[in-house]
Order: structure tokens, then C-alpha cells, then sequence
């Protein structure tokens, strides 16, 4: 089984849970059930994905205790506001068919829109309701962390932002970590990018595990927690299984050395998307 990282508020969190970014609506229920029964209880899904039916009948169809499996879902750009995210979340339950949700995270601050510190006043109230176990936020940059500090009451849990090997994202990531925030990293693979790289293949080899278990243990190892997707059940079972060996403090800093700034996805400064 995955150890949990136990959140600032007390709530554990599963460290490697399955993300379906990405995963189409009608494919999603078939690739959560995978990841359940490989043996994932933590999934990843965000409004935006327009995949929580799936995700919600893949729980269902598996029947695994509630409390066995943590869910977190999150609100889009358009749904910011205090109203809005509300009825956001009231939506999103729906859809999952839970009526707790584990961890609910503001998707991206949405700077031009400037309405992330009421829509965290939302995520409050729910925590406070007991809707949500745990509130938190994802590609928040540093400012946005210090301005729901200075003007709210309740710090995030996590901040999950992109982190792999070619984009290490140090400035997020630090920000976060001194202030209690737990880093979740999306693609934690660099979309693929990262399982190339020589000081990853030649680790991979000199163990006997694949490059993106790795990866995945690097992040492990320095304290994240990864939301791996894949499509290929083979995969899916082979990115949670990363508990049967471990990077020594060499092979760590090996690939600390990779980051390069290759950013693969939006850049939260700017990204302001209605649909995501
Ligand atoms: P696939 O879905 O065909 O398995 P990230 O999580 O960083 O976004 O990366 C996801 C990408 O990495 C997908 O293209 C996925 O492809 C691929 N991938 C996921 N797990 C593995 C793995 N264990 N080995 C190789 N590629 C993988």
C-alpha cells in the first residue's frame, strides 16, 4: 500500500494518486477502475476535465469503502467568486456522487480575473460545513500564496503545480514548502519528456525499474506527492509500485541537476481560460 502524507490540518493524503487530466469522458470510468484495483486510492479530477461522471461510476462500480479512497476535484476559471464556487461544488458532488469530497483546489489564481480570495472565502465555508476534508489551490504562484495569507483565514493544504525533472519549478515549490503547503506535482513525468534523459535511463537500468518509476520515486523521496496518468493499464500498475527500492542521495542529486526550464504546460501568470 502507498504511506500518506499527513496535510497540515491532519488529513492523510495518499502519495501517488492516479490524475486523469486529459483522460476522455468515456474512457475515464475504465481507467479509474484499473487504477483501483492496481490499487491507487487517491484520484485526481477537476471540473474542468469534464470527466467526474467517469470518475464518480468508476467508485461506485468498485464499491471500495468511502473512506478508503480520497478524492479531489477543483474549480474552473469561469466559477470563480463566492456564489459561483459554490454552486461549482455543488455541481462537481453531483457529478462525482459524493457528498463529502476529500480535497478541493481553486484550479489556477486567474490573476486578470482577481477573484481567487473570494473564491478561497468559498473553499473556507465548505471546509467549515465539512463538505470538503481539505482545501488548497493549484498553480498558485508565490504573490497569490501571500495574498490569501495576508487576507484570509485558512492556509491551503497543497498547492499543486507542474514539477518533473526539466521544470522544477524552485520558486513554487519553496514558496510553498516554507510556508506548511504540500507540493503535489502534475505531470509528474514531464508528459513523457523526462523518461529520456540518460541520468534517468542509466539510474532506471542500474536498478532494474523502469525511468518512470525513477522519476516517480524522485519526487517521492523529495517529499511531493505525484498524480501520474496513464492510459495503459501496464503502466498504471507499474506507476505505483515504488516502494520495493529507493535513489540513493547521488542518483537523487543526478537529477535535482536536470531542471531546464521546460515548462509543458500553462503558465499560471497568464492562463486564463474560461473552461479550464
Ligand atoms: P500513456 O497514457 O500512453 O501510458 P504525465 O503524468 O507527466 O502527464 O505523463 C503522462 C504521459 O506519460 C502519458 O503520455 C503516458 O502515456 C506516459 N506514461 C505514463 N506512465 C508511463 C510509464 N510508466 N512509462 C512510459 N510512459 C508513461
Amino acid at each position: 500500500t502507498v504511506p500518506a502524507l499527513t496535510l497540515d490540518n491532519g488529513v492523510q493524503i495518499p502519495q501517488v494518486g492516479f490524475g486523469v487530466f486529459q483522460v476522455p469522458s468515456e474512457e475515464t470510468q475504465r481507467a479509474v477502475e484499473t487504477a483501483l484495483e492496481a490499487g491507487y486510492r487517491h484520484i485526481d479530477t477537476a471540473a474542468a476535465y469534464r470527466n467526474e461522471e467517469g470518475v464518480g461510476a468508476a467508485l461506485r462500480a468498485v464499491g471500495l469503502p468511502r473512506e478508503d479512497v480520497f478524492v479531489t476535484t477543483k474549480v474552473r476559471n469561469k466559477d470563480h467568486g463566492l456564489e459561483e464556487t459554490l454552486a461549482a461544488f455543488d455541481a462537481s458532488s453531483r457529478a462525482l456522487g459524493l457528498d463529502v469530497v476529500d480535497l478541493y483546489l481553486i484550479h489556477w489564481p486567474v490573476p486578470s480575473q482577481d477573484r481567487y480570495v473570494e473564491t478561497w472565502r468559498a473553499l473556507e465555508k465548505l471546509h467549515a460545513d465539512g463538505a470538503v476534508r481539505a482545501i488548497g489551490v493549484s498553480n498558485f504562484l508565490p504573490e497569490h500564496l501571500e495574498r490569501l495569507g495576508a487576507e484570509t483565514d485558512v492556509l491551503p493544504a497543497v498547492n499543486q503545480v507542474e514539477v518533473h525533472p526539466g521544470f522544477q519549478n524552485r520558486a513554487v515549490t519553496e514558496a510553498s514548502e516554507r510556508a506548511g503547503i504540500a507540493v503535489e506535482a502534475y505531470s509528474p513525468l514531464g508528459r513523457g519528456a523526462a523518461l529520456d534523459k540518460p541520468e534517468v535511463t542509466r539510474t532506471a537500468k542500474g536498478l532494474g525499474v523502469t525511468p518512470a518509476q525513477v522519476v516517480l520515486r524522485w519526487h517521492l523521496q523529495r517529499g511531493r506527492i505525484v498524480i501520474p496518468k496513464s492510459a495503459t493499464p501496464e503502466r498504471i500498475q507499474q506507476n505505483i509500485d515504488l516502494f520495493g527500492f529507493e535513489l540513493d542521495e547521488d542518483q537523487l542529486a543526478a537529477i535535482d541537476a536536470l531542471d531546464a526550464g521546460e515548462r509543458t504546460g500553462w503558465d499560471p501568470a497568464t492562463m486564463d481560460l474560461p473552461q479550464a
